[in-house]
């Protein structure tokens, strides 16, 4: 019989990050403030800590990653550890190595976190379950399923913006279906008490009936965006829909894409967050990503101060199980 997993240790600290799914809507606020003492101003010297001194830091990408795959790097570099990127598609995994011999080879090599982006369910647990006892295992994002990190850089950079979360209308727009993002903005907004969530997308972008719960779903983006406070736009995830991804982007574009007039209808203070890489003329215009409203860049440089504050949470955990 498979064990019980949890990814939190004994005192209910991260020792991993697999899903936010069941996370402590304290410990979310607890990431967030701590990611805060991270941020800093554009052209400043970044914050620095030693919470990962002599450690080291694995990213093994199986997926294309431009964003989460640096920001880990760099917030293990401020943080002290050494780092290391595998191109999963470029290592002895295509010569037939199974993910576990590869984490052993690298566990092999003092690795002491995991960072893992994979296109296969349930393959970032697996590899929690079966690391070595001092080891970290963290979610790069998971298929279609989560990304937790992501959705703790996109709260901390809707607080940074409105304050609270209560009287806030977030509204997300596009392959809603197909996106880790989305699932994980869900887990997050919903663990911190949003106001209302909307969900906009096509009938073939719209997820299953039972998931998102508590959302409202609207296919009228001009409907679905009126009066929110946070527009957050997807792109179109066409490498998990299989033939069927709209091919008409002008079309696509006309229904379900960012344009300054359809911004007009939100309210005049709202922000709009792209998780990146964007589409531009797609779902975004690019008037509106370059735009006085769009934080999209903040939410990358948000994204290296929250994997540092999970990094060194995670450190923290790891030294107060140490004998
Ligand atoms: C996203 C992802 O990989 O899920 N990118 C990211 O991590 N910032 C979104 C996407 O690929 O559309």
């Amino acid at each position: 019989m498979m064990q019980d997993f949890s990814q939190l240790d004994a005192n209910g600290r991260l020792r991993h990050l697999i899903t936010l799914e069941g996370l402590d809507p304290a410990l979310i606020r607890e990431l967030i403030e701590r990611a805060r003492g991270y941020l800093c101003r554009p052209g400043e010297l970044p914050p620095r800590g030693d919470d990962l001194r002599g450690w080291t830091v694995a990213n093994l990408f199986a997926e294309p990653s431009t964003r989460t795959r640096a920001s880990f790097e760099l917030a293990a570099l401020r943080l002290g550890a050494d780092a290391v990127n595998l191109d999963v598609m470029l290592s002895s995994r295509v010569k037939g190595e199974s993910i576990i011999d590869t984490i052993y080879t690298l566990q092999a090599m003092q690795v002491d976190v995991f960072v893992i982006r994979d296109a296969q369910p349930g393959i970032i647990e697996f590899v929690a379950r079966h690391v070595a006892g001092h080891v970290s295992v963290i979610s790069g994002g998971e298929a279609h399923i989560s990304h937790p990190t992501q959705g703790l850089l996109d709260a901390l950079t809707i607080q940074l913006h409105t304050g609270g979360f209560r009287d806030l209308v977030v509204t997300i727009v596009g392959d809603i279906r197909h996106s880790r993002v989305a699932r994980s903005a869900h887990r997050a907004l919903a663990a911190l008490g949003v106001g209302e969530l909307r969900l906009v997308a096509p009938e073939d972008m719209m997820p299953e009936p039972d998931e998102f719960a508590g959302a409202r779903r609207f296919r009228s983006f001009d409907e679905g965006i009126e009066l929110a406070d946070v527009v957050m736009m997807l792109r179109i995830q066409r490498e998990r829909i299989a033939g069927a991804a709209p091919t008409d982007v002008d079309h696509y574009h006309a229904l379900y894409g960012l344009t300054a007039a359809r911004l007009a209808r939100a309210r005049a203070q709202a922000i709009v967050m792209h998780p990146g890489p964007m589409n531009r003329g797609v779902e975004i215009s690019s008037e509106v990503a370059d735009g006085p409203q769009s934080v999209i860049r903040e939410q990358v440089s948000n994204g290296v101060a929250m994997r540092m504050a999970i990094l060194a949470q995670i450190a923290e955990s790891r030294r107060r199980r140490a004998p």
